[in-house]
């Protein structure tokens, strides 16, 4: 079985309530029909019933009716999700009318829902920009306790197997924190540890990549890294994780031996954390290219509850997978 048909079987055996809030959105709502039909999740369609389910209709699609919808509009929970909203950005001078405003927007509707309790995890940015999806979860559903800032994984798949765990790894922040000091680039390593345990079910070996190999330049980009790498360290003892390496000698076991002789991690890393989201973002994309690699992601990571963001031109199978990943996400942050 494929990783990602165990990631679905695992869903369907412990069903996870996911916010879609681009409910209008024609890829959405094939990819929200198909969920239903396997079972994969338990679905919340945000905005008027009436018109999704003509559009379904429309599409031919037989399973929507089994999804619960919503609509912001006549919500009898209108004002509690206010009221929640006000408390928690009272600080930020937020008003009831404008909280009430906010939840109008099925973005905002969708994470408040999960920051509520009634909603287990979103899946959303068929039809949105990333900062638009993350916005209201950075405000409202936050980070996990000991981690202040999100990122995004991506799991590789890799043609060539003597990579990684057979060819997979995970990369890691690719799509969301521009420029983490090293406190954040640890907390980095420690949310990426956790989602590799999570979703790409390997045993995580980190490696903190730089352009230098344990002292082979001086920098403070690279003293960054050493500094990241140390705190990683503080903050979970028992993770398998070494740095500053370069690439080659994070993946390539005779150059990891020359330049790192020593290290548990240099040569048999599976887990690669990039410095910045220049270099991870680049790094991905020139993989799945170049490589022809499979990223599946990002799997956005440190949100108190899964949130994930989906590329504008993502497929029905993207959303499809997305959907189960999150659930499973949901699944082991409870
Ligand atoms: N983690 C947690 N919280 C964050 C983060 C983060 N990484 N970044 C910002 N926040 C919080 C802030 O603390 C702030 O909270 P507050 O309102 O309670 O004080 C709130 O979010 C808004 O902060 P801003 O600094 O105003 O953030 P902004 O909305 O301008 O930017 C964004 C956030 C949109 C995610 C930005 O960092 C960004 O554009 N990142 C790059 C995303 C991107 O384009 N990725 C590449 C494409 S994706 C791909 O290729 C797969």
């Amino acid at each position: 079985m494929s990783l990602i048909e165990q990631i679905k079987e695992n869903a369907r055996k412990n069903k996870q309530r996911i916010v879609l809030p681009e409910s209008h959105e024609v890829r959405t709502l094939m990819a929200a029909d198909q969920v239903l039909a396997d079972g994969t999740a338990d679905l919340i369609l945000i905005g008027a019933k009436d018109k999704i389910l003509a559009h379904a209709r429309q599409l031919g699609l037989k399973n929507i009716e089994k999804a619960i919808i919503i609509d912001p509009a006549g919500f009898e929970k209108l004002g509690d999700y206010a009221d929640m909203m006000v408390e928690l950005r009272k600080s930020k001078g937020l008003v009831k009318d404008e909280a009430l405003n906010l939840l109008m927007n099925p973005l905002y509707f969708a994470t408040v829902m999960i920051k509520f309790g009634d909603a287990d995890g979103e899946v959303a940015g068929a039809d949105n920009a990333t900062g638009d999806v993350l916005r209201p979860a950075f405000q409202y559903v936050k980070t996990l306790p000991g981690i202040s800032v999100v990122s995004g994984a991506f799991l590789m798949f890799l043609k060539d197997k003597q990579y990684g765990d057979n060819g997979l790894m995970v990369f890691a922040d690719c799509a969301v924190h521009p420029n983490p000091t090293d406190k954040e680039l640890a907390e980095i390593a420690i949310a990426t540890a956790r989602t590799t345990r999570a979703i790409a079910k390997i045993e995580p070996r980190l490696a903190m990549l730089s352009f230098s190999t344990k002292g082979s330049a001086r920098h403070e980009l690279v003293d960054k890294v050493i500094s990241a790498t140390r705190i990683a360290k503080e903050m979970d003892p028992t993770l398998k994780i070494d740095g500053e390496l370069q690439a080659d000698a994070a993946i390539v076991e005779s150059i990891g031996l020359k330049k790192a002789p020593g290290s548990d991690i240099a040569g048999k890393a599976n887990v690669l954390i990039f410095p910045n989201l220049e270099c991870g973002n680049i790094s991905y994309k020139l993989v799945q290219r170049l490589g022809n690699a499979e990223a599946i992601g990002p799997v956005l990571q440190g949100m108190a509850a899964p949130i994930n963001d989906l590329s504008r031109g993502c497929s029905v199978e993207d959303i499809v997978d997305l959907i189960a990943i999150t659930a499973t996400q949901a699944i082991s942050t409870k």
